[in-house]
């Protein structure tokens, strides 16, 4: 159910579970992306005359304290939506939710002060509903966690799924529930170790799997090939190997660079850069991104597919020149995407960063708002915010 199924709301006390998780530096917000995300269900529900109280969680606090009250985001995430928006101190909030009129937005205090949040406990989903009538939840990027305002308020008050979760759900569905095919995935970021899952589940998901970053030496020493001293995961060759068998029988071709970009230290534009085959990479070398001819391959591929799922950088795109193929790539698909050839999902911190410093974030097909909860949804697990909406 979505909001357009909430009927006459009117007056009513909305809670709106929101991810308001966004990175600050010295007091200021760095990236809104997910205020912005949140604007479109707020005002929503606001312009329809519902109270409308925001439950959000802000880093991970082992105790409350100051630094990660949600009062610091009131006025920020009030100056994205353009509307006031009253923090609300958990000590009396009941009181002063009561003060507030239909079409006024209350901000309510991190979630994860209230002790039984992440266990889920049913004295604290009480707590937060007896504060609203019904209950909505906005917040794909935390759906990964069965936290009380995240999955268990689903059960406790009528239930809907705001506008930024219909659509991640829409866009995540069209890129690998139902998809048009040949659907291809790039996985890319430092560590296989981190990516198992997803790498497991792409296999059996997509017809191309184009592995860059970190996590391609692992599969290049598993084929035989001395990556010297990059970053390689020598413990992992077996698993490689079974991902390799995985995929040889879900006819899904692994992608792996045969052209690197390799120097003796890891710093912008090293004395010691060069492009080489990957099997001419030295003992003292490390490889720092995928080569030219690589990357023109990967276009290649993409030019052939229809649909695209990105997660993870082909390189150490921080630092130049390792930049180079990863804003290729998203300038590939950034066209194609313009074309109308392919459609293009991409999800996590660095791709979206890495897709921010490209500047092509906005012509993406989808750009998702989460991070952990886009990679368990791309290892095709169940997300237990997502699932206690459709119970
Ligand atoms: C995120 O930043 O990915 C979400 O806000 C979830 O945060 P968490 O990993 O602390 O649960």
């Amino acid at each position: 159910k979505t909001l357009d199924d909430m009927g006459d709301i009117a007056g009513k006390r909305v809670l709106v579970r929101e991810d308001l998780n966004v990175p600050m530096a010295d007091g200021a917000v760095t990236d809104d992306n997910r205020f912005r995300a949140a604007v479109q269900t707020v005002a929503e529900l606001a312009d329809r005359g519902a109270i409308v109280l925001i439950l959000a969680h802000f880093g991970r606090p082992k105790v409350p304290s100051p630094d990660l009250s949600t009062a610091q985001l009131a006025r920020p995430f009030s100056q994205v939506l353009g509307r006031e928006v009253r923090y609300i101190d958990w000590e009396g909030d009941a009181e002063s939710v009561a003060t507030l009129r239909p079409g006024d937005i209350g901000l309510l205090e991190n979630t994860r002060f209230f002790g039984g949040e992440e266990k889920n406990d049913p004295a604290t989903i009480d707590r937060f509903a007896a504060l609203g009538d019904l209950y909505v939840n906005d917040a794909f990027s935390a759906a990964h966690r069965a936290h009380a305002s995240t999955e268990g308020l689903a059960h406790r008050l009528p239930a809907f799924a705001g506008r930024q979760m219909e659509a991640e759900l829409d866009a995540l569905d069209k890129a690998l529930g139902n998809p048009d095919h040949p659907v291809a995935a790039v996985v890319g970021g430092a560590k296989v170790s981190t990516k198992l899952d997803v790498l497991k589940a792409m296999v059996g998901k997509v017809d191309h799997l184009i592995i860059g970053g970190g996590m391609a030496n692992t599969f290049l020493a598993t084929r035989g090939v001395d990556v010297g001293k990059s970053l390689c995961e020598h413990d992992l060759t077996g698993t490689a190997e079974e991902i390799f068998d995985a995929a040889d029988k879900a006819n899904c071709t692994i992608h792996l660079p045969y052209d690197v970009v390799v120097s003796k230290e890891f710093a912008a534009n090293p004395p010691s850069l060069r492009t080489c085959n990957v099997h001419e990479v030295a003992a003292d070398e490390m490889i720092l991104d995928i080569g030219p001819a690589a990357s023109e391959a990967l276009a290649d591929v993409l030019k052939n597919c229809r649909t695209l799922v990105w997660n993870g950088p082909l390189g150490a795109f921080e630092t130049k020149p390792f930049d180079t193929a990863t804003m290729a790539l998203a300038h590939t698909v950034a066209a194609l995407t313009k074309e109308g050839s392919l459609v293009s999902v991409a999800g996590g911190g660095d791709t979206v960063a890495a897709l921010n410093q490209a500047g092509v974030s906005g012509e993406m097909s989808f750009v998702s708002t989460a991070g952990g909860a886009f990679l368990e949804w791309m290892e095709g697990k169940e997300l237990p915010g997502v699932a206690a909406l459709t119970a």
